[in-house]
């Protein structure tokens, strides 16, 4: 495809940081025709007559064919992308929430329209883990993958566990720094790395999942005991999303903080650093990390999608195409601390098996074996959310 002519929509952290890659990479044929932005009233690092603020010029400009999409709403962010894939652009998007909600309707619109949806830099910012997972792990069955997804989190975590940061103090320092989502609750309570856990269940072992049917819990419940734990068991903590397969050959998936002993690789992922960690049937374990957020690094993982669609590169999507189809199940067993200052909310976990309970002054952690079903119907129907902690535990 020749020349590229793009239309960018969003000029914020990564919009910026997809410009100045772009400049960096001088790439032949390939140019900024338009930017879309919203506020007219902010003041901008490149001329003005470069942005407009209607979408329309972009969206049904004929010469642009290529639309980068980097917006921080989802909802808008789908309306314009459907737009532009009618009017038979390519997409390049970063929009991790938008492609988890509208994963069923992107895919048909892709094949309706016969055009390239590519979204590198929405999984773990500059790691390409998903044109990994599409190419080389396109027919090798997976066992498993696991890893950081969220640069937030873990340099939260990096700083509570191991520097004695407050929790607010970190949260403030992540956002500061740009790694943060625009609303960080997004991140903290896990949804950011459960949308990304979503595009990579899809990629890496075939299976559209509805982000509702998974488990997920974030970190935004985190106590002084819980670290105080942490410490004194040798663990380090971190937001640890996972997908594997299960004994009757089903996936299951869930995202969750996990206490991990200090033997594992990911303990030594530190700050805003991603990782992800596969372990492939065929040819075992793989270890990828590098930046997972921020504008260059994010901005790093737009230009190799344009420049792969100047290459006619689109996803293989070979695994959801694949004749056998694998089943999502939350019927897998797993083994979790839960902790609070009132046991009449720990009580209500059935644990299958208890194994250990350690009650200090007002806080209480019990840890047990516990099937993700019943954990998440647990957390879903009752107010306990902002009362327990709830962790794996290796
Ligand atoms: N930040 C990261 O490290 C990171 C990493 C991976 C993925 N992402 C994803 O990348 C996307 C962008 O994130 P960001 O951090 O760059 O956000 P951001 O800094 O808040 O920038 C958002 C940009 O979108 C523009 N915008 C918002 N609504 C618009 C609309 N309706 N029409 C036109 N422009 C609109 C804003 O315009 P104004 O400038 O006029 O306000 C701004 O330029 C999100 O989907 C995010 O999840 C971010």
């Amino acid at each position: 495809m020749q020349p590229v002519k793009i239309g960018l929509i969003g000029f914020g952290c990564v919009g910026q940081g997809f410009y100045y890659a772009l400049e960096q990479a001088q790439l032949e044929n390939v140019s900024i025709k338009k930017i879309v932005v919203k506020n007219p009233l902010k003041e901008r690092s490149i001329a003005s007559n470069n942005f407009t603020y209607d979408k329309n010029e972009v969206l049904h400009d004929a010469e642009i064919n290529v639309l980068v999409e980097l917006i921080d709403n989802a909802e808008e962010a789908f309306t314009i992308v459907k737009t532009a894939m009618e009017n038979g652009k390519h997409i390049v998007t970063a929009n991790k929430k938008m492609l988890a909600i509208y994963l069923p309707e992107l895919l048909a619109l892709q094949k309706k329209y016969q055009v390239g949806l590519l979204y590198e830099a929405a999984v773990c910012g500059a790691i390409p883990i998903i044109q990994t997972l599409d190419r080389f792990f396109a027919n090798e069955p997976l066992a498993s993958i696991t890893g950081i997804f969220n640069g937030t989190t873990n340099y939260v975590l990096t700083k509570v566990v191991q520097q004695n940061t407050s929790y607010e103090q970190a949260l403030l320092e992540a956002q500061q720094n740009g790694f943060a989502e625009t609303d960080p609750t997004a991140d903290v309570q896990g949804y950011d790395a459960l949308y990304k856990t979503v595009i990579i269940a899809l990629h890496g072992f075939g299976v559209v999942l509805n982000h509702k049917d998974v488990l997920r819990f974030g970190i935004n419940t985190l106590q002084q005991n819980d670290l105080k734990f942490a410490k004194e068991n040798n663990y380090a903590l971190k937001l640890l999303p996972t997908i594997h397969e299960t004994d009757d050959s089903k996936i299951t998936a869930f995202v969750l903080p996990r206490f991990i002993t200090t033997s594992n690789v990911l303990s030594q992922v530190h700050n805003e650093l991603n990782a992800v960690s596969i372990y492939g049937k065929v040819s075992t374990q793989h270890f990828y990390t590098g930046k997972g957020a921020g504008s260059y690094p994010t901005g790093a993982a737009v230009l190799a999608d344009v420049a792969a669609l100047q290459n006619n590169y689109t996803y293989t999507y070979n695994k959801l195409n694949a004749k056998t189809k694998i089943a999502f199940t939350n019927n897998a067993v797993i083994k979790v601390y839960i902790s609070g200052n009132n046991t009449k909310y720990l009580a209500q976990f059935n644990f299958i098996t208890e194994l250990e309970t350690k009650s200090n002054e007002a806080f209480t952690y019990k840890i047990g074996t516990i099937r993700i079903t019943d954990l998440k119907n647990i957390l879903e129907d009752n107010d306990l959310n902002s009362e327990v902690f709830v962790a794996v535990v290796d």
